[in-house]
């Protein structure tokens, strides 16, 4: 059975809510789902998943949220290649008020692709209403994987 991990990164619950509604659609497709906030995840358990989404939403002015800093900073450090063979996607959260547009989720896009891992499926940026956004980067992704 295809793994899936959730990782989101919240400061006032909104991605942990989308983190839990990809879980109930890979569910529902046959996939084995996990949804974890990033501040709970050790870099070595990171490095080794297969199938990564991420959920990140961007707060102050283009930063992390509190929970996700500390994840962000050591993937950062990792060597280039260090995760090749793992597969994301993103999904930002942000506010098109802000400079800094979903500058976060922008953020992990990038890492992430320079430290090896395969972009199965563009990342897509939300507005405050972000609810048909997501719901059609949860149906995409979701069926990329099952
Ligand atoms: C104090 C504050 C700062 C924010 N800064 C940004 C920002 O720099 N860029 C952006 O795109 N959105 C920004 N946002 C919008 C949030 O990212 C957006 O409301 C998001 O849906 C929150 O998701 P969360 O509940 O998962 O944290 C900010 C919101 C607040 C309240």
């Amino acid at each position: 059975m295809t793994k899936l991990t959730v990782l989101y990164g919240t400061e006032t619950g909104n991605s942990e809510l989308l983190a839990m509604d990809i879980c109930k659609a890979g569910e529902n497709s046959g996939l084995e789902c996990e949804h974890y906030g990033m501040e709970v995840i050790e870099i070595s358990e990171f490095c080794d998943i297969e199938n990564l989404l991420i959920v990140c939403s961007t707060w102050g002015d283009g930063e992390q949220p509190d929970n996700a800093i500390e994840l962000f900073e050591q993937v950062e450090g990792l060597n280039e290649g260090a995760i090749q063979s793992m597969k994301f996607s993103v999904l930002a959260l942000g506010d098109t008020a802000f400079d800094l547009f979903c500058e976060a989720g922008k953020e992990w896009d990038r890492v992430l692709e320079e430290k090896g891992a395969n972009r199965i499926h563009d990342r897509v940026d939300c507005d405050v209403d972000y609810e048909d956004d997501a719901e059609e980067w949860i149906e995409n992704v979701i069926s990329i994987f099952g």
